[in-house]
């Protein structure tokens, strides 16, 4: 079994395709590329819907024709104009994209000519932003029309719970998911593939928005979470990380009896700190603000503990998987393993590349999805296919 997905549901634009192997029961990473828009986000301390849209429309062509090139095609298929007249129609709202494809299927020796040997295409149909999820959903549905493949709609933070798939490709159920990213912070029960309950969620801002924040405060650039890491493992190897400046921040809902999380004010803290600290000092030095980012680092860590054990005294879980942009960091994957560790609770992480977003993780899910037969999938001549819309706010209970 064969997927070719596509991701755009925040500043990432990317392609896989992942093969399956029923036998070994193993996936395997055929071909993936990436785009990152960070550098293009950076001068608006964060992700600019608008802007991410159209930077997906420039390079998703170009990321597909990479993606393709060692994939064999079906040479037995040829689509007639009239199928590319129809494909194109879902290209509509993406003024430029529709220009730049119109373009490159006009050369006969195209790549778009070239039916790829996938079985299925996936995409991400949220949630996320939705003017950026809208480009990767209609240039889904385009190439699903074009080369009559049929089309697996996948939610994002299913495809984050998936990334870990790579590691281990059975999973022991039942299973508990923290999804740690720059939008999300949720734990998640997971009984059985499919079927997800949210137990516990942010009520204010995710976990990577907190770090993304609280480095803004201190003068870093967006993504901030792996500078404040920087900073605060920089006190942990280089002092005996003594409380030097008499800095203590919250640990928020450390102590509500709900699995619910919120992190604005850690972020409001930081900034009343920081006003403090220049009060106090006439400054704000380098030292301070490793200081700062250290004892942030410590609350994160606290809470996220915290919410864990209060969640295994209801239930008792075989597996721990904790994916999202925010588990690229180090720290907190030690924290989390030792406390797994004494919990007796397998724990699982995607590599640091399969943590922030990827369209690797998006076929994995769809595989899984697949395998277990709850897959939704729409072929290009299906009423359905056309009503297919990305949600930008589509919850993991709602699978
Ligand atoms: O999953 P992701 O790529 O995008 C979303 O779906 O949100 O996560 C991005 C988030 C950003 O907030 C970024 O600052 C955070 O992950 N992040 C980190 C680290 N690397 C990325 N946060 C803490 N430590 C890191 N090393
Ligand atoms: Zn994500």
């Amino acid at each position: 079994m064969r997927i070719l997905s596509i991701e755009t549901s925040c500043d990432e634009t990317s392609i896989a395709v992942v093969d399956y192997e029923k036998d070994s029961n193993t996936y395997k990473v055929v071909s993936h590329n990436l785009n990152s828009q960070i550098d293009i986000h950076k001068q608006y301390g964060g992700v600019f819907p608008t802007q991410a849209k159209r930077e997906h429309g420039l390079n998703i062509l170009g990321l597909l024709e990479q993606t393709l090139t060692h994939i064999e095609s079906d040479t037995s298929h040829t689509s007639s104009d009239s199928v590319f007249e129809k494909a194109f129609q879902y290209l509509q709202k993406e003024r430029e994209l529709k220009i730049m494809t119109e373009e490159i299927y006009a050369s006969a020796d195209s790549f778009l000519h070239k039916k790829p040997s996938v079985d299925y295409i996936a995409i991400t149909g949220g949630p996320g932003l939705e003017p950026a999820l809208w480009v990767g959903m209609s240039f889904a549905k385009f190439l699903s029309t074009l080369w009559n493949i049929p089309l697996i709609n996948i939610n994002h933070m299913e495809g984050h719970i998936s990334s870990v798939l790579l590691q281990k490709s059975i999973i022991d159920f039942p299973a508990l998911s923290l999804l740690i990213s720059g939008g999300h912070t949720e734990l998640v029960e997971i009984n059985k593939w499919g079927s997800y309950q949210i137990l516990g969620k942010t009520r204010d801002d995710a976990i990577g928005e907190a770090y993304d924040k609280v480095a803004r405060i201190l003068g870093y650039e967006y993504p901030g979470g792996p500078q404040i890491a920087k900073m605060a493992q920089y006190i942990r190897e280089n002092t005996n990380a003594e409380n030097k400046y008499n800095i203590h921040l919250p640990r928020p809902m450390l102590h509500h009896s709900d699995l619910d999380f919120s992190f604005s004010g850690l972020k409001t803290a930081v900034l009343y700190l920081v006003r403090d600290l220049k009060e106090k000092y006439q400054t704000l030095d380098d030292d301070m603000k490793n200081y700062i980012a250290y004892e942030f680092e410590e609350a994160v860590a606290d809470v996220i503990k915290a919410k864990l054990t209060k969640t295994i005294k209801n239930k008792k879980y075989s597996t721990l998987i904790v994916a999202g942009g925010v588990i690229a960091n180090n720290f907190l994957k030690e924290i989390i393993s030792i406390w797994a560790e004494k919990n007796n609770i397998l724990f699982l992480k995607p590599t640091a590349d399969l943590a922030t977003d990827n369209a690797i993780m998006i076929a994995l899910a769809a595989h899984v999805a697949l395998i277990h037969d709850y897959a939704q999938v729409y072929k290009p001549d299906d009423e359905e296919f056309e009503k297919l819309n990305p949600s930008g706010d589509w919850s993991l209970n709602n699978i």
